[in-house]
């Protein structure tokens, strides 16, 4: 097992093995993303640094003067993914020798200066928190150091900093950052640090921003994000205060932890008229015994009960969710019970996932990953077929039904139709005709696979 080294505080170490590198940082940046939402949305981040400080984006990472990868750590492969990318980085610079490389983010948090041993050219790394010294960092970087700067802080919630996102239909709002919750397998409390929230006027403020760039739905960003607390209010307090503002249509949230549901929330989803009948709600394990190993704090019995809970206060909330299979001592009775709980709850999708040892996590310190890799994929594939199975069932009973669209722009497959989503999240495609990107229309459905419902605009 590698060791963690210590964390780098905003200074200059020396590169392992020294190439010539840009003296002179010019002014444009390429950002590429990976991993989750809240990466999306810390991109967006720095690329509100980075413009208020001269620079000016651009989507050519051939020619760009900066580029910055944004990166995620959650799994084994998602490192391996970035490590495999940067030989592909490395030969663009050294086209372009003047280009600065930096790796951003949860994997920089995570390998720390080992991710220079893999790639020596790397001249920027920094953590998550490290975002406001970009600026400062791009200054200071000469041809033999590498600047680092992996330094978590539980104070840095970047409020003062505007984000630049991308023209769209979906805003990502992060209302919180870092995560208290240490359950056994993840990595994320050590890649992003304590827990700390935006507070509701300044969300609110932002959201009516949001809704003067034109944007119509908003999404609100957190680790756990309904453990969301300001201080005085809670996450359920949030709800009912976006909901009061004008000109948004559509308010989602993602993910919230099942231990954090309050009477609140779930009376938010149910009345709040521009909250999404929708909801994202990891289960990780149908076993009591593996969800106490992975420090889950709550029982099946009791995820059960909450499920109950919403349904019956929001008729139709369509349910997804996050599960992993073949974490340590994971018996195939254990891997049975979240079998059935999938098969119970019937859940509208799901994210499906091989445990995957991350270094530094209470369950690499202290539990065995004793579950052989050809078990994991055998376990994995059960599941993904069964859920397969249900989310074409559950979409097949929507054919025929009329659902309100809203259209977010042109399908990947043909030019002639565009595709939205509906209340549920639900991929929806149908021939443009008359409709605009941004209006909600009535589409009623004739076709429906596992993944996408198919129809046609009614009005
Ligand atoms: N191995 C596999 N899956 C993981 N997740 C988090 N950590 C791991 C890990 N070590 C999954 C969880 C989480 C989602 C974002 O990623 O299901 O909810």
């Amino acid at each position: 097992m590698k060791k963690l080294l210590p964390v780098y505080k905003n200074e200059s170490i020396p590169k392992l093995q020294s190439e010539s590198g840009p003296q002179h940082p010019k002014k444009s940046f390429y950002i590429e993303t990976y991993g989750c939402q809240m990466n999306v949305s810390d991109s967006e981040l720095m690329t509100g640094v980075l413009t208020k400080a001269g620079y000016e984006i651009t989507n050519d990472i051939n020619s760009a003067n900066v580029v910055l990868i944004n990166t995620c750590a959650i799994r084994e492969n998602a490192e391996e993914k970035v490590l495999n990318r940067l030989e592909h980085l490395n030969a663009i610079k050294r086209r372009n020798t003047e280009m600065v490389l930096g790796i951003c983010g949860c994997m920089a948090q995570h390998m720390r200066t080992m991710v220079l041993e893999a790639a020596p050219y790397i001249d920027l790394i920094l953590g998550p928190d490290a975002y406001r010294s970009l600026p400062q960092a791009l200054d200071s970087i000469n041809s033999k150091d590498t600047f680092v700067n992996l330094k978590l802080d539980k104070s840095e919630d970047y409020a003062d900093i505007s984000p630049i996102r991308k023209d769209g239909i979906r805003a990502w709002l992060t209302i919180q950052r870092g995560c208290d919750k240490m359950c056994s397998f993840c990595v994320v409390p050590f890649t992003r640090g304590r827990e700390r929230s935006l507070p509701i006027p300044m969300l609110v403020k932002e959201v009516e921003s949001l809704v003067d760039e034109g944007f119509k739905e908003v999404v609100l960003l957190g680790q756990t994000v309904n453990s969301y607390y300001d201080g005085t209010h809670n996450f359920g307090d949030l709800l009912f205060a976006i909901n009061q503002v004008e000109g948004i249509e559509r308010i989602r949230f993602t993910s919230p932890h099942p231990s954090d549901a309050t009477k609140t929330m779930i009376d938010a989803i149910a009345s709040c008229e521009k909250v999404c009948k929708q909801i994202h709600l990891p289960l990780q394990s149908g076993s009591t015994k593996i969800l106490s190993d992975m420090h889950r704090t709550y029982t099946a019995d009791e995820y059960r009960e909450l499920v109950f809970d919403l349904r019956n206060q929001i008729p139709n909330l369509a349910i997804s969710t996050d599960i992993i299979v073949g974490f340590c001592g994971e018996t195939e009775e254990d891997f049975q019970k979240t079998h059935d709980l999938i098969n119970e709850i019937r859940y509208d999708s799901a994210f499906m996932f091989k445990y995957s040892d991350r270094n530094g996590t209470l369950a690499n310190r202290t539990l065995k990953d004793n579950v052989p890799e050809e078990e994991k994929i055998r376990r994995l594939q059960t599941i993904i077929d069964l859920q397969y199975r249900i989310s074409h069932e559950i979409n097949q009973k929507r054919v025929g039904e009329t659902i309100q669209v809203l259209v977010e722009g042109e399908s990947r497959k043909s030019k002639a139709d565009y595709f939205g989503k509906d209340d549920t999240f639900k991929t929806t495609v149908f021939p443009r005709k008359n409709a605009q990107i941004g209006e909600t229309v009535n589409v009623k459905v004739h076709t429906a696979s596992a993944n996408t419902l198919i129809g046609n605009v009614t009005s």
